[in-house]
Parts: C-alpha cells; sequence; structure tokens
C-alpha cells in the first residue's frame, strides 16, 4: 500500500500545494514554520479522518479560509483509491473514497494504516492517562474494526450519562431506570475494550521488548502494565458505589475511559527515573513495535511517517533506520528536516530510492 499523491487545500499553512510521491522514501525539508509536519498530519488525516495533533478538525483550517481539502491517492494490491477529506466550519466532515462518501468513518479506518513518530510523543510519556490511552485506541482501532466500533459506542454513553447527571443536578429528579439502562450499556461496551486491551497488550509488549533491546543495544528490562479499574471489582458494583460521587461531578468516574499504561525500566517508573535518551529509545520502539503489529494483522505494511526523526535520534541511528526501508522492512517512509544536506548525505548513503521536496512558506 502506498500513497501517490496528495493535494492540499486551506489545510492549515498549505493554500494549494500538490506532491507526487516516491514508493519508498520521501523527505521533506524546508525551514522551521514551513509546514511540514502540517503535511505528514494530512497524509494521518487520510488514513485515520482526523488530526494526530488537534482534536478539533477545525483547528485545521487555514485562518483566511471557511474550508480545507485533503486529497490523495492510495494504491493497493494494484487498485486506486481517490480519498478526498472535506471540512467545512458549521457542517459535519466528509470523507470520500472513489466519490463514495462513508457513513461511517469507522469502516474507513485500518484500511490505509499508518503510524506517525513526532517529536511530541514525549507526551505519552510525560502527560496525562488520555495521551496513552489515544496510543492504545490507535493501535488497536487500525486493526480491530469491532473495537473501534464498541469505543465509539461507549464515548457516546457516556456522554449521554454525563448529560443525565446534569439533568439530575439541575432539575433535582431522578430516574433510576434510564441511568440504569446506561450502565448496563456502559458494562456491556467497557468490558469488550477491557478484554481487547488486555488481548492486545499480551501479544504487543514482547514486540515492544525486542525493538527496545536493538534500537538501546541495551539489556534492561522494559515493561508495560496495563491499569484498569475493571481489574478491580465488578464494574456495575463500582458504577453504583460511586454514583454518589458522580451526582455531584456530574461525571462517571469509573471505566475504561480512566484505563492507563504504567511504562517501566528495571520496575521503576520510565517518567520518574529514565534519562532522556532512554525515553527517546523507549518512545520510538513503542512506535515501531506498534508498525510490526499492524503490519502482522493487517497482512501490509503501514506506511510511516517520522516527524523531525533527528530530534529522536542521531545520524547514524537515523542511518540504519532508513536502511530497514531497503531491506524491505518499511515500506513508504515520508520523514521532515530543516536540513536538507544531513538528509541527502543519509538519502544518498543508505541508496535506496528517494525523494526531495522543499518545502516554502
Ligand atoms: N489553521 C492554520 N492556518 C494557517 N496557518 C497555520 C494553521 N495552523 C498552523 N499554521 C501554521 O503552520 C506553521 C507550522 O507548520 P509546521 O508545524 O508544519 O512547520 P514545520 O515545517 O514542521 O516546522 P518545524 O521545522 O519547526 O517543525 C506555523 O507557521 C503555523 O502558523
Ligand atoms: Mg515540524
Amino acid at each position: 500500500m502506498k500513497l501517490k499523491n496528495l493535494r492540499l487545500l486551506n489545510f492549515k499553512n498549505h493554500l494549494d500545494s500538490s506532491w507526487e510521491f516516491n514508493d519508498r522514501v520521501n523527505c521533506f525539508v524546508g525551514d522551521n514554520g514551513s509546514g511540514k509536519t502540517n503535511i505528514l498530519d494530512a497524509i494521518y488525516y487520510l488514513s485515520l479522518t482526523k488530526s494526530y495533533f488537534n482534536s478539533s478538525d477545525s483547528t485545521s483550517i487555514n485562518f483566511n479560509s471557511e474550508y480545507f481539502t485533503i486529497k490523495g491517492s492510495f494504491i493497493r494490491e494494484n487498485s486506486f483509491s481517490n480519498i478526498v477529506c472535506n471540512v467545512k466550519d458549521g457542517f459535519p466532515k466528509s470523507v470520500k473514497n472513489n466519490d463514495k462518501k462513508y457513513k461511517r468513518f469507522s469502516d474507513h479506518i485500518g484500511n490505509y494504516p499508518v503510524v506517525f513518530v513526532s517529536p511530541t510523543d514525549t507526551s505519552l510519556i510525560t502527560e496525562h492517562s488520555d495521551s496513552r490511552r489515544k496510543y492504545l485506541d490507535s493501535g488497536i482501532s487500525q486493526f480491530n474494526n469491532f473495537y473501534l466500533r464498541t469505543l465509539i459506542s461507549y464515548n457516546k454513553t457516556i456522554k449521554q450519562r454525563n448529560e443525565l447527571l446534569k439533568h439530575f443536578l439541575s432539575s433535582n429528579t431522578f430516574d433510576e431506570i434510564t441511568l440504569t439502562t446506561y450502565n448496563e450499556l456502559l458494562m456491556n461496551y467497557g468490558y469488550i475494550i477491557f478484554t481487547e486491551r488486555k488481548k492486545y497488550l499480551e501479544k504487543f509488549v514482547p514486540v515492544f521488548q525486542k525493538y527496545y533491546t536493538e534500537i538501546s543495544s541495551g539489556k534492561e528490562k522494559v515493561d508495560i502494565e496495563y491499569k484498569s479499574q475493571l481489574n478491580e471489582n465488578d464494574y456495575l458494583t463500582q458504577l453504583n458505589n460511586s454514583l454518589k460521587q458522580d451526582k455531584i461531578s456530574c461525571r462517571t468516574s469509573v471505566g475504561i475511559h480512566k484505563d492507563d499504561l504504567l511504562f517501566t525500566l528495571k520496575g521503576s517508573s520510565v517518567k520518574k527515573y529514565s534519562s532522556q535518551g532512554q525515553q527517546k529509545s523507549f518512545l520510538i520502539s513503542l512506535k515501531l513495535a506498534q508498525f510490526d503489529f499492524l503490519k502482522e494483522e493487517l497482512g501490509l505494511k503501514p506506511i510511516l511517517l517520522l516527524d523531525d526523526i533527528f530530534d529522536k535520534l542521531d545520524d547514524k541511528r537515523v542511518e540504519s533506520l532508513i536502511s530497514l526501508v531497503k531491506r524491505g522492512t518499511f515500506n513508504q517512509v515520508f520523514i521532515t528536516d530543516t536540513s536538507k544536506a544531513r538528509s541527502e548525505k543519509i538519502l544518498k548513503k543508505t541508496s535506496s530510492e528517494y525523494s526531495i521536496f522543499n518545502i516554502q512558506n
């Protein structure tokens, strides 16, 4: 599976830009702020129907416009798919595949898988649990459509339950039947997601550990522990026990939307005790393992988006990473760099097919 071309209209700072891509390595070079990362984000959009960075679509519309369009053609098993993603202020987002509009975006996700490696990934270690859940979900959703649909239903039910709690508070009423309906829905969806996350991590962690050992050439043991309230006690009982508190806060305080991953190195928290180099190796291993896992599950190599890769790895490690494209480990890769000379030197040396694109603001 490859992305053959891309056109951006009013997408962030790109008013009307287009590119034809190489089947192997594509490198965007340009000054800070020229829009290199934005191009990778647009490719991510085509694959996952949303931005890697912004939760709101309208943030990606150019400041002077009311809409953006991303167009790209993927080739997969000799057939072309022209994907068009349209976002217009005040209208629902639309995603089309060969002019056919998707009713559910979940039908699209996973067909053209990508893995994004970004400097902002440090948030996986330093920030709150939602960035780790997002990472987990993007890994599972791209090969497990049932998981994705269940997750969407779960999130919708949480919203509805919170609205109901708000209604109880504002109207000083209580409706046990509706609440029980939501609780039961949450229990059904919640256990499915819990089980799928557990199953995924059981298989994923050994792959991740293998990558960490390769990248760090270290002997330290790394691990990922799945933390979920559903591990502790029956979910329905917990929902009932927390009702008093939930009615005050108008929020649902237990469930898989509170799940977290604990990253450890030699048994200690990576966030608290690991060096910056160890953290970088940890993060890149998380992403390469995700790539490997998706490849196995889908029987298809995802597109790899490597943003500011030199920020993460020294030149030597980038070289060995790029040479993996030549050896067939990776398929199509998109990278960004501020230095054309540095990229060119490395790409020439690793001598895979490549194209370099100059990006100017
Ligand atoms: N909605 C928007 N409308 C117009 N411009 C935007 C919008 N969102 C972001 N930008 C602009 O995009 C630019 C940043 O682009 P991007 O992050 O892709 O740069 P970059 O080339 O990756 O830079 P760096 O080398 O520093 O990583 C900024 O100048 C920012 O103002
Ligand atoms: Mg950038």
